[in-house]
């Protein structure tokens, strides 16, 4: 067979090749192929063996993996990738003690990045984020998803998610938009929130017709928006054809996690408080519970989501940054890889299936990304590590020796 790129000598390969999501203990069976080797032509696989049968191949490029460890690219399902501003200013009240929706509540926080993105042009937001992308993309992420919900106004809302259309035609990392318009209450709404959102849901039908976003996603939470807000909301959305996602029961546990699993979310995303009802109930739905314990380290909290109930009773849990300038400021995974090995008590062979497929599935991608396998798109990792158990081992470096995306050689 001819290809264009041959990886050869790979130590360990995790082709993660699953029909649906993993769910419950299923996550901790990991299939790992010894000395394999990948074929790729144009940007697709479309061989698999062992290094000693590479002799059935012709390749135009090979790539000596030397023992290392190759992964499919690592998929993101939850970032707030657009936004203008930083909020550096916000640690030293984070350090006094000051919480999380107490800054809101003061303007500052959410509405604070509000502003800057309010203030960013178009091409800075969209500079912005491709800086922010292309470090994702070093740390091993080859598909990632994109909230909007730092405008809370019609014109601001449309600039970001133009911004995301247009920075997917500008770098090569595949992203998922997802419309995010209620974040926060904006102060001039303060005392009549249920306008607020008929206003952003006012937005649905041109958002879909010019497919600007996949999904809609909304923060349940104390001094944001209620349940019963969120359920209204999110059904508007469902009858105009999207899927939904929430933030659910990160802060205080309001019973987002139930009405994630109630509305058929494809994910409920934070859950670091869910109920042992809202556990249940996710454990026995199609909602992937997408964890990001990098926020609870990042807010200082002593309280992580509980994966292992989740994982033990059976539903399919994926891990993310949500990379963003308030609760969690890093767009490095591999970090929150050891972060869930070290909270949430994953496995390895859990953590990898919560990075690839689950994620994958989390965006509505799992036929696409998450995976090697033939007839799959080529996005591949090589990383500087003998097996897969050293990434979430060794922590807060990257492990990224090449990233492979579409079939092209995007680091080395
Ligand atoms: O997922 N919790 C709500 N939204 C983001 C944080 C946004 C921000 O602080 O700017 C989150 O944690
Ligand atoms: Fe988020």
């Amino acid at each position: 067979m001819q290809v264009d790129t041959l990886i050869t000598n790979i130590g360990q390969l995790l082709p993660m090749d699953h029909n649906g999501p993993v769910k419950g203990i299923a996550m901790n069976e990991l299939t790992v192929w010894e000395n394999a080797a990948v074929g790729i032509k144009k940007d697709q696989v479309v061989w698999i063996g062992s290094t000693d049968e590479t002799d059935q191949v012709t390749a135009n490029h090979v790539i000596d993996a030397g023992g290392k460890l190759v992964s499919p690219g690592l998929v993101e399902p939850h970032t707030h990738l657009v936004f203008g501003g930083s909020r550096e200013r916000e640690m030293a009240l984070k350090q006094k003690g000051v919480p999380y929706l107490e800054i809101l509540q003061k303007g500052g926080g959410i509405l604070s990045t509000v502003k800057a993105t309010q203030k960013a042009t178009h091409e800075e937001l969209v500079d912005k984020a491709l800086f922010h992308l292309d470090r994702m993309a070093m740390h091993g992420i080859t598909t990632v998803e994109a909230k909007s919900g730092y405008g809370l106004d019609r014109e601001t809302e449309r600039k970001q998610l133009e911004v995301v259309k247009e920075v997917k035609g500008k770098h090569p990392l595949d992203i998922v938009s997802t419309f995010l318009g209620a974040h926060a209450i904006p102060p001039e709404f303060k005392q009549d929130p249920e306008a607020f959102l008929d206003q952003m849901a006012d937005m649905f039908d041109e958002i879909k017709e010019e497919k600007l976003a996949e999904f809609v996603d909304i923060f349940t939470e104390t001094g944001v928006f209620t349940v019963e807000q969120s359920r209204r909301y999110l059904q508007k959305a469902k009858d105009r054809g999207f899927r939904v996602k929430m933030h659910a029961d990160e802060i205080d546990p309001l019973g987002g996690t139930e009405l994630a699993v109630e509305m058929g979310a494809i994910s409920g995303d934070h859950l670091a408080v869910s109920s042992d009802e809202g556990i249940n109930r996710l454990a026995n739905s199609d909602t992937i519970g997408v964890i990001l314990p990098g926020t609870s380290f990042y807010l200082g909290k002593d309280t992580y989501a509980r994966a292992r109930k989740m994982i033990d009773a059976g539903a399919a849990v994926s891990i993310s940054t949500d990379f963003n300038p308030g609760s969690c400021v890093t767009e490095n995974l591999q970090l929150i890889m050891s972060i869930a090995a070290l909270k949430l008590n994953m496995s390895p062979e859990e953590i990898w299936h919560a990075v690839t497929v689950n994620a994958a599935h989390a965006i509505g991608r799992g036929d696409e990304a998450g995976s090697i396998a033939i007839g799959r798109k080529a996005d591949i990792v090589i990383w500087d590590a003998p097996n897969y158990m050293y990434i979430p081992y060794h922590y807060g470096v990257n492990h990224v020796n090449t990233v492979i995306k579409n079939g092209n050689v995007l680091y080395q």
